[in-house]
């Protein structure tokens, strides 16, 4: 049977990992599951966890959930170690959502700013995660969903030996709404979808080995289609469409209609609350519900989460490399060449084809300039905040946001004095 630690079990998504494993026993015997969370985080462990346990009694599975503060404990001898973990909570996302406003400047967890200071605080406690792996589960593989999720899977890959993928759910949703806009069964089309994390582009649908990205484009200006929870769903502009003949993600809104969407978030900061406020109250909600004895499934209001069906991909991907199955995700993995204006150590998200060892990206034809421009700023940036946070090197974590695209390079220091000194308690390598 299999091994496997979840790290930041406390989670409100635990819910849906633990239901993935369920719905995929007969395939991926889970025989131990270890939800490791910190003291800070006890109290949710608690809750979701003995959720956990009801779910694992209804649905008559032999699955042992295991509770613990103890990460080495949940690492020692797990055949797959999947994060899910936030650093300073929600309290943390906040900051980092209304720091950059304060100097007129996207404010969102991923992208931009608040995403330098989210990966600033994650990569101490990764490195150390990998550390432990190293030592107590050599082989395991790492499966990391904790954002900035291409920038926390390219500093795991090039500062560590542990074996890690990067996971998102964008692309799986972009990949459900394509299949839906031409009304074909999801398991039949691939997407030739490639970027970065959290800005990739989809390139190609394709259908019965015919290409179907004109009709799912010229289908997409007319509808307003919604993918994510979390990202306001302004329209493209049709010409801005037209013009790209790609697919993009719901996050390249911040980059293709920046004034849009920081009005928006000045707006919604005013009225309702930056998306980490509107979040609390939904987890609060959830952890009322997950506390109901009578409470033995997933419950439907997790919907309201932006990351929902990531555990399908999670589950999914396990059981390929468990089962050798040799399918197509959409994976964050080294680029290798397979991008070749990007460099080989650079994390990239790309369609990949899975096996027993591991995710192998697909060749990518040359991309073009309307998009790489963007895509090697952005991938510079995503560089220089791994330096700065593995070394905690101020000077790359100011040139991190002087490059940004969406970073006035005027306020880069005084935004990024205030990111360190407001965190500075979560930022050992300062
Ligand atoms: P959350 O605030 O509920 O945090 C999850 C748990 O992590 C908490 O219980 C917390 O106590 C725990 N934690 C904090 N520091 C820890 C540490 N050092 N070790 C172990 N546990 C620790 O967060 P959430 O909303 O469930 O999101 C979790 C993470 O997953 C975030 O980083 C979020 O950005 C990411 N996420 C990624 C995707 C994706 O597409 N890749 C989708 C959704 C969420
Ligand atoms: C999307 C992204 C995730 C992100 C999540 C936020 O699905 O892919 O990377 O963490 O939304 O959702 P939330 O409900 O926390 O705003
Ligand atoms: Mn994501
Ligand atoms: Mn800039």
């Amino acid at each position: 049977g299999l091994k496997i630690a979840t790290i930041g079990g406390g989670s409100s998504y635990t819910p849906e990992i633990v239901e993935g494993f369920i719905k995929r026993y007969d395939e991926l015997p889970v025989k131990d599951l270890y939800l490791v969370d910190i003291e800070e985080g006890k109290w949710k462990l608690d809750i979701v966890g003995a959720l956990a346990q009801r779910m694992v009694e209804e649905a008559g599975v032999d699955m042992k959930i295991h509770l613990t503060l103890d990460r080495r404990e949940a690492i020692k001898d797990a055949d797959f170690v999947t994060t899910q973990f936030r650093v300073g909570l929600l309290d943390a996302r906040i900051r980092d959502e209304k720091i950059p406003l304060r100097y007129n400047c996207i404010g969102q967890e991923t992208t931009g700013a608040g995403g330098l200071a989210k990966a600033l605080r994650t990569i101490p406690v990764i490195l150390g995660i990998c550390k432990d792996i190293e030592e107590l589960a050599p082989d395991a593989w790492l499966i990391n969903f904790t954002n900035p999720s291409g920038i926390i899977t390219e500093t795991v890959n090039k500062h560590t030996n542990v074996k890690a993928i990067g996971l998102c759910n964008v692309p799986v949703l972009m990949h459900m709404i394509s299949a839906d806009i031409l009304g074909v069964d999801r398991n039949d089309i691939r997407m030739d979808l490639v970027g970065l994390n959290h800005l990739v582009w989809g390139r190609d649908v394709i259908y019965k080995g015919e290409s179907k990205i004109d009709e799912v484009i010229e289908r997409t200006l007319s509808g307003n289609i919604e993918t994510v929870k979390n990202v306001a769903n302004i329209p493209w502009g049709d010409d801005l469409l037209k013009s790209l003949g790609m697919l993009p993600c719901p996050y390249h809104r911040y980059y293709y209609l920046t004034d849009h969407m920081l009005q928006e978030e000045i707006e919604a900061a005013k009225t309702k609350g930056t998306r980490g406020e509107v979040v609390k109250k939904v987890e609060a909600e959830l952890f009322k519900l997950y506390k109901d004895p009578n409470l033995k499934v997933k419950p439907k209001q997790l919907e309201q989460r932006g990351g929902q069906y990531y555990s399908d991909a999670a589950c999914n991907l396990i059981s390929s490399i468990y089962n050798d199955k040799g399918d197509i995700h959409y994976l964050n993995v080294p680029n290798n060449g397979a991008v070749d204006c990007l460099p080989n150590d650079s994390a990239i998200e790309r369609t990949c084809y899975v096996d027993k060892e591991g995710a192998h990206p697909l060749n990518v034809k040359a991309l073009p300039t309307k998009v790489t421009g963007l895509l090697q700023a952005v991938n510079a940036y995503e560089s220089l905040a791994v330096e700065a946070g593995v070394y905690g090197d101020y000077d790359s974590a100011l040139q991190a946001l002087v490059i940004h695209p969406l970073v006035e390079s005027s306020i880069a220091k005084p935004l990024l004095d205030d990111i360190i000194k407001e965190n500075i308690d979560y930022l050992p390598q300062f």
